[in-house]
């Protein structure tokens, strides 16, 4: 694959009491190989509505949604997915469900087995390959569930919010096993976050959303990431003046967005 298009997006919401919500308007965005767009933006601006639809969850009102010029109109192997909060099958090991669904097209033991362990080699996991998932951190569970939808070699990974419910160290940990992820892969990646560090350290790309409608207000090019993928020292590149500065820049045009609701 190497190019995904979002063209005019617009996803309305029809409500039980005939109120309703548009969730996004007039949505464009173009990503490539190697692009790392992170989506920011305060509760109900429309980060998860433009990812289902991305992911394929969910059919736009108006606007379409091409992979290379073929449109999308359901989910597939070429976009895999993780979730805030892990959907992995707690009577599985870690391998058996990084494997899950090479074993549902049918691929053999040994050779899924094969793939399952090189992706969870990528996500510094493959010592837990057999430990229950109940057994393991929070933070390896979301390891997991990278390490799963990487299985098929996806070549867009579609994450939300997936670092939301981990403790500081456990996150920033986990910031920099993504970055190293997307060098060494140049997946696109499409990645939504409340965090305003965590979205200016990973984006090569940074759209800022507003709400009421739910639409791309503002966007950035950064390379923070590049740079950590240069000196690997994440501290020195999050306390850099350019950084604190591109900060505050992301913070006050979030904070004085009208209709934003925080939370
Ligand atoms: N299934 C749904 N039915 C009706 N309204 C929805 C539905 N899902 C989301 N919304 C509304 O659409 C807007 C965008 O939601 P969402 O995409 O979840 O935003 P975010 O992920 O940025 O918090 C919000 O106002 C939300 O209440
Ligand atoms: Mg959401």
């Amino acid at each position: 694959m190497s190019i995904l298009e979002v063209k005019n997006l617009s996803v309305n919401y029809a409500g039980s009491n005939g109120k309703n919500t548009l969730a996004l308007s007039n949505v464009d965005l173009i990503m490539q190989p190697g692009d790392f767009v992170v989506a920011l933006g305060a509760s109900g601006c429309g980060k998860t509505t433009l990812l289902s639809c991305i992911a394929g969850f969910m059919q736009p009102s108006e606007g379409s949604i091409s992979i290379d010029g073929k449109l999308v109109h359901g989910p597939g192997a070429e976009r895999g997915v993780v979730f805030q909060k892990h959907a992995l099958m707690p009577w599985l090991s870690v391998v058996e469900n990084v494997e899950f669904s090479l074993r549902m097209r049918g691929m053999g033991k040994a050779e899924r087995r094969a793939i399952a362990m090189d992706k969870l080699k990528l996500v510094e996991l493959e010592k837990y390959a057999d430990s229950p998932i109940y057994q393991i951190s929070g933070g390896m569970q979301q390891r997991a569930g990278v390490a799963r939808a990487l299985a098929s070699d996806p070549a867009v990974m579609l994450m939300d919010e997936p670092l939301g419910a981990l403790d500081a160290l456990t996150r920033a940990h986990i910031q920099d096993l993504i970055v190293d992820l997307w060098w060494q892969t140049q997946k696109m990646f499409f990645f939504i976050t409340h965090s305003v560090e965590e979205a200016l350290f990973l984006a090569t790309e940074l759209i800022v959303m507003t709400p009421s409608p739910g639409r791309i207000a503002h966007r950035f090019k950064l390379d923070f990431s590049k740079q950590f993928v240069e000196c690997r020292d994440s501290r020195a590149v999050k306390s850099s003046a350019a950084f604190i500065e591109m900060r505050e820049t992301v913070l006050s045009l979030i904070h004085d967005a009208p209709g934003t609701h925080h939370g």
